[in-house]
């Protein structure tokens, strides 16, 4: 878990009012939804195979009624709590909502991997249509374009369905099985809980070990094959690039048909920027079927990858005015001057340190800040009712008449 320092701000700034003006762009709204739930509906919702509970990666907090609650582990689980409780079924279809939000799981620290993270998730609720797999898809895509990721491209794959993933995952365990005894301790008990997750091995050996299993794309049912197919169609009319990858099986048990993630070069071992696919996990928390497709991006990594390549957010804005004063009645009158200033839409720095602070201390944080003007309040400018104004990019000292200085600091261009 890390605090985000003011250096870190200006990249969170711009990731997330990117992803904002995007997501409102695409016709998505926002939702906030709280960062505890009842543990029962992950348990339901992320469902007890997934990584997050084999791993026992949830905090969960005791309650005297015995309704443990817990951290949330991810969005999808509690937004679709939210949908069910605010009755949003009887909303205009779909439902399009973003979040931002803290995330927590006890994962094994590693580069790119915390235990708090915060994710910007998007989701369309109550839509089968293939072209809504797209809008979250595209959505991804274009928040690392504009963003100035490079060298970005789709993995994608179908996880089938209800009616077709059996059979596949029965003919995946025999072929698995034959090589057991190569299987790490991990995969072993993948193979036994969840042997889709076997997939997902980063294991030495694994690639040939799985050079001849079989795809579960080659094993869908007619409707999960026809909606891959639209998708991929679509996809081709958009000219974007992706790869069919069948060993991408995602860590949270609720899949369904697409599942995809954003693959970026040049960021190291985590290079997924974000992970969704499409579920319906209404009827398993209590509720009718409501289709729905999403995703979730860590914004700490989107911001570790801006870094390693090297771009630069937009620098903060700073304000551009420094009252120095010299204490006392100058102090009382460098605070009534700052209020004014700033009720006047001009941002201003002023020294509350108590006691006096050196002008020559006040200067240096005026440069620190590379403010545009200083204006010095001392006693004798206010008993002529003036302040000195100093440029602080070249120029000579102007003395401005205290009525006058909004004006003046306007016509500055400030
Ligand atoms: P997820 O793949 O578990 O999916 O997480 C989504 C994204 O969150 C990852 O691609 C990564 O960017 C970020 N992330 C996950 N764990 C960590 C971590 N420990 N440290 C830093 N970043 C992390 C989900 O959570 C699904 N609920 C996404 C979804 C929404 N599917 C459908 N709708």
């Amino acid at each position: 878990m890390q605090d985000t320092l003011p250096d870190d701000w200006p990249y969170w700034d711009l990731v997330m009012n990117t992803a904002t003006r995007l997501a409102r762009d695409y016709g998505f709204d926002r939702i906030d939804i709280p960062i505890l739930e009842y543990t029962e509906l992950f348990e339901r919702g992320v469902g007890t195979a997934s990584d997050v509970f084999v791993q026992k990666e949830m905090y969960t907090i005791a309650e005297p009624n015995g309704k443990d609650l817990s951290l949330r582990p991810e969005f999808t689980a509690g937004v679709t709590r939210a949908f069910l409780e605010n009755g949003m079924g009887s909303w205009s279809q779909p439902v399009k909502l973003f979040m931002f939000g803290p995330i927590f799981r006890r994962e094994r620290p590693q580069a790119g991997r915390y235990r708090q993270h915060s994710q910007f998730n998007a989701e369309i609720m109550g839509e089968m249509d293939p072209a809504s797999d797209i809008e979250v898809m595209m959505l991804a895509m274009n928040l690392y374009r504009e963003l100035g990721y490079r060298g970005l491209a789709f993995q994608l794959n179908s996880t089938g369905c209800r009616a077709c993933r059996p059979a596949y995952v029965a003919k995946l365990s025999a072929y698995l099985r034959q090589f057991e005894d190569q299987l790490g301790d991990v995969d072993k008990e993948r193979l036994a809980k969840n042997p889709l997750r076997v997939l997902d091995s980063k294991a030495p050996g694994m690639d040939e070990l799985l050079a001849d299993a079989p795809h579960l794309v080659d094993h869908l049912c007619d409707d999960c094959a026809d909606h891959f197919g639209e998708l991929r169609q679509l996809l081709d009319a958009l000219d974007q690039r992706y790869t069919v990858n069948f060993r991408l099986v995602r860590g949270l048990d609720y899949y369904e048909k697409t599942v995809f993630e954003v693959w970026a070069e040049g960021i190291g071992a985590q290079a997924a920027l974000c992970g969704g696919g499409r579920y319906d996990l209404s009827p398993e928390i209590g509720g009718h079927s409501v289709p729905s497709v999403g995703f979730g991006s860590g914004v700490e990594r989107i911001i570790l990858g801006l870094k390693e390549a090297g771009i630069e957010p937009p620098a903060a804005v700073e304000p551009p005015v420094l009252i120095a004063h010299f204490g006392g009645v100058t102090k009382v009158a460098a605070t009534q001057l700052a209020f004014r200033l700033r009720h006047a839409g001009i941002g201003t720095w002023v020294a509350f340190a108590s006691g006096r602070r050196s002008m020559k201390s006040q200067m240096r944080e005026a440069d620190k800040r590379a403010v545009r003007y200083v204006l010095v309040l001392g006693e004798s400018e206010i008993e002529k009712g003036v302040i000195a104004v100093r440029p602080m990019q070249g120029g000579e000292q102007t003395i401005v008449d205290s009525t006058q200085i909004v004006t003046w600091l306007k016509e500055a261009g400030c």
